[in-house]
């Protein structure tokens, strides 16, 4: 009897809960290429469970399609570069990486790397500029009010942005160079002998000087990530203000506020405080 009363009561509650959960407005910041290949399923299978879904995309995008026939509504940022300039840095970048990077030495790799890398920052800051610094539209965004922001990290500025209007966020990734967000701030359990580095092209079976570099390539793309973090850190001080939190970096966001939790589709093993499945 009383577990039929207790019952009653839970359905009660549920069916009163019902309406906020059925649906929901969801803010997405996205990255370009296969992160968005990979995000654009996630919002459409969002969109098609009602939840109404306004994807932001900056002028210079070369992977959203805004014109194509699409449950998800689009926003524009407004960027100071051409889809041209991004697809002939995006195209250095895979030259290097497919036909040039085996001929070069460890560290002369790792050097043009940083250096095309702070090129791909460049452009990652002119768009949160277009966002964060349109006070136009910020107040569109606001009025809007938006329930959840689901941001792709490898495009620096979601979190910032969600701070900005004051929603929570969901990061969702693909995968990170040298698994660093994952490891660094997702806290995955990846030890440097048996889990080779993303992109480092080691297998899973790995001989005893595979084991030491892959060690090496962690270090080093620790190091990599840690300073682009460092010159974000500054930047999103100086958007949040002397009021503003002194940092609002991944790696503290996504363990310490109780509402934001990553979202990864795995390619190894993950620890709990992953989530595997698509859960909205
Ligand atoms: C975008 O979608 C439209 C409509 O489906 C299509 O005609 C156009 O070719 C697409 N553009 C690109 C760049 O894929
Ligand atoms: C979905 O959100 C957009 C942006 O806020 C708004 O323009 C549109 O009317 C909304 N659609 C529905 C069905 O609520």
């Amino acid at each position: 009897m009383l577990n039929l009363q207790c019952t009653c009561r839970m359905l009660l509650c549920l069916s009163l809960l019902a309406e906020n959960v059925l649906s929901g407005k969801v803010l997405v910041w996205p990255a370009d290429y296969s992160h968005w290949m990979n995000l654009k399923l996630v919002t459409e299978e969002l969109a098609s469970m009602g939840h109404n879904i306004t994807v932001l995309v900056h002028s210079a995008s070369l992977s959203v399609n805004t014109t194509s026939v699409s449950a998800l509504h689009f926003e524009p940022i407004e960027v100071g570069f051409t889809s041209d300039n991004l697809q002939s840095l995006w195209e250095k970048f895979l030259h290097f990486w497919i036909y040039e990077k085996a001929q070069v030495s460890f560290w002369e790799m790792h050097s043009t790397m940083r250096s095309l890398s702070r090129s791909v920052s460049h452009t990652h800051r002119q768009i949160c500029d277009g966002a964060v610094k349109s006070r136009k539209l910020l107040e569109k965004l606001r009025l809007s009010q938006y329930d959840v922001l689901l941001s792709d990290p490898v495009l620096p500025c979601g979190e910032l942005l969600a701070e900005l209007l004051r929603v929570p966020f969901i990061f969702t990734l693909r995968f990170s160079p040298g698994f660093a967000f994952e490891r660094l701030c997702g806290q995955i359990l990846a030890p440097p002998s048996y889990v080779p580095a993303a992109t480092s092209e080691l297998q899973e079976k790995m001989s005893f000087l595979e084991r030491t570099e892959n060690l090496l390539l962690y270090l080093i793309h620790d190091l990599l990530q840690l300073l682009i973090w460092k010159e974000w850190d500054s930047y999103y001080s100086s958007v949040l203000g002397e009021d503003g939190p002194e940092t609002l970096l991944l790696s503290e966001t996504s363990l310490s506020s109780g509402y934001s939790c990553l979202h990864c589709i795995q390619i190894m093993e993950v620890v709990p405080n992953f989530e595997t499945e698509r859960y909205i």
